[in-house]
């Protein structure tokens, strides 16, 4: 057996075990082994790569040193960024890294160009395609994700960038690349590529900041899927399965999760694919909504003290205050004076995809009483207190109420249906989506002023 037929076959069992791992983390309880899965396949992969390396006479030992100090500088990047980002930078991170694959993609693409292929007739023809898919792919996946990171890392504003004709300067990109790959497989030149490139970087730009603060969880998934996609494009022009397979289990699964957070937040796929397409910018609101009501750490455990049912809809804020561990104590002590305590989880709460369910679980919350919004929206009428726990966005009754509202039609937990309303938070700031919230106004809602997890241990005390 020859080296190149043994790092085939394992680039078939990673590729395996890739799918195991999308299966195991499918479900909270086998997600560790899906990890599991996920690192072993990922181990062999790179086994074999070793493998390849070591016997292709074009590189020799010269190819083996230049590997292993690539795999040791990622892996040094890679857990220290591990170790030390926080649960809400994930986000960001992962954005940063889908720039990565975009990137490696264009260089894959430029070098299978500028390399000798000894390819004729239509076998160079499939070639020259092949890289400009992998050029054009990438590129937008480069620069789209960078911007993704500076939205959510608020180096730059999460507002949507409103072009004149934005979807026509799109249309035109696309028609360009479509027009410069046939021109290119005609007649193969640098500068066609340099322009393609060009085209690609400016239209991934373009397409993310065209989407408001509001939709870049899908759009972090969204370019999951790009990313995928670049890497599948780099497997064909390297002639490398475990690459082509990979890429396509990520683009597909991530096209998928853009295409449940589009349904749960009722926005229209295509129309966050396309960079916004057909949506226009919302109206700014000067609304005056009158005048909130404060309420103190004491008489909100008094309020509690008296309540027969609680419901808490966490958000990001629970997150960023670290609030998970003393909110499990107040549902432990609420529970022994046999007060009905659960939890309302909104799909895009906080910044990843189950962020909250990550943290609950940190502080041993039981899975039983942490209930989806599907599951809990029609249980807050005639609950006696919510408990808003650094949520903004995803409580917000605009999303409802108000056709005008950038987050109009988004669904969200119906809190102010309860009799009573405490929301956690640290000032009357606008949430993610930069909108104002009229809950807060509310005649049933009171704001309880300052961190989360102070304010959580106080009413601890108070109980
Ligand atoms: P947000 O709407 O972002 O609101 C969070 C609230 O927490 C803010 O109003 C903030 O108010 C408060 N807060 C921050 N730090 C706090 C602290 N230490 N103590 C107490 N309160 C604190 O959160 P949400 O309701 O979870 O909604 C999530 C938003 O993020 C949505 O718009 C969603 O689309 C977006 N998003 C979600 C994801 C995913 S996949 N989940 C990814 C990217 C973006 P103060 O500043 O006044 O304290």
């Amino acid at each position: 057996m020859t080296s190149q037929s043994v790092a085939t076959a394992a680039y078939l069992v990673a590729a395996l075990l890739f799918i195991l791992s999308l299966a195991g983390l499918s479900k909270h309880e086998s997600s560790r082994q899906g990890v599991l899965y996920g690192i072993v396949g990922m181990a062999i992969a790179l086994v074999a790569t070793f493998i390849v390396v070591a016997d292709a006479e074009s590189t020799g030992a010269a190819g083996i040193i230049l590997l292993l100090i690539a795999v040791a500088i990622g892996a040094a990047i890679g857990l220290w960024r591990a170790r030390v980002v926080e649960m809400t930078g994930m986000p960001e991170l992962i954005a940063l890294l889908h720039s990565f694959v975009g990137l490696a993609a264009v260089l894959v693409g430029w070098n299978g160009h500028l390399e000798d292929n000894f390819l004729t007739g239509s076998l160079e023809d499939i070639h020259n395609a092949e890289v400009f898919v992998g050029v054009f792919i990438g590129a937008v996946t480069f620069t789209g994700s960078i911007v993704a990171f500076l939205k959510l890392s608020a180096r730059i504003k999460s507002a949507p960038l409103m072009l004149p004709g934005k979807n026509y300067i799109n249309l035109g990109a696309l028609a360009a690349f479509a027009g410069l790959t046939i021109w290119f497989v005609a007649s193969p030149n640098i500068g066609l590529l340099i322009a393609v490139t060009i085209v690609a970087l400016a239209l991934g730009w373009h397409l993310v900041a065209s989407i408001g603060g509001g939709d870049m969880p899908v759009v972090v998934s969204m370019l999951n899927s790009y990313s995928g996609w670049a890497a599948a494009a780099s497997g064909f022009l390297l002639d490398n399965n475990a690459l082509i397979v990979t890429g396509a289990l990520v683009g597909s699964s991530g096209a998928y999760l853009s295409y449940i957070m589009c349904q749960a937040m009722n926005r229209s796929f295509i129309s966050v694919i396309a960079g916004g397409f057909g949506m226009e910018a919302a109206t700014a609101d000067d609304t005056d909504y009158g005048d909130y009501r404060e309420i103190n750490a004491a008489d909100t455990a008094e309020l509690l003290k008296n309540a027969s049912s609680v419901i808490i809809t966490p958000g990001y804020g629970m997150a960023v205050a670290q609030a998970q561990y003393p909110v499990a104590d107040l549902v432990k002590k609420l529970r022994e004076r046999d007060i009905e305590v659960r939890f309302g989880i909104h799909p895009v709460a906080g910044r990843l995809p189950g962020h909250m369910n990550v943290l609950l679980a940190e502080a041993k919350v039981p899975y039983d009483i942490a209930l989806e919004m599907d599951e809990i929206n029609d249980d807050f009428d005639g609950t006696s207190v919510v408990l808003v726990i650094g949520a903004n966005d995803t409580v917000n009754p605009a999303a409802t109420e108000d056709p005008s509202s950038p987050i109009a039609g988004m669904p969200v937990l119906r809190v102010w249906e309860a009799d009573n309303v405490v929301v956690f938070k640290r000032s009357m700031a606008a949430g993610y989506a930069g909108v104002q919230n009229p809950l807060f106004f509310r005649d049933n809602a009171q704001m309880l002023f300052g961190d989360a997890k102070e304010r959580v241990e106080d009413i601890l005390r108070e109980l």
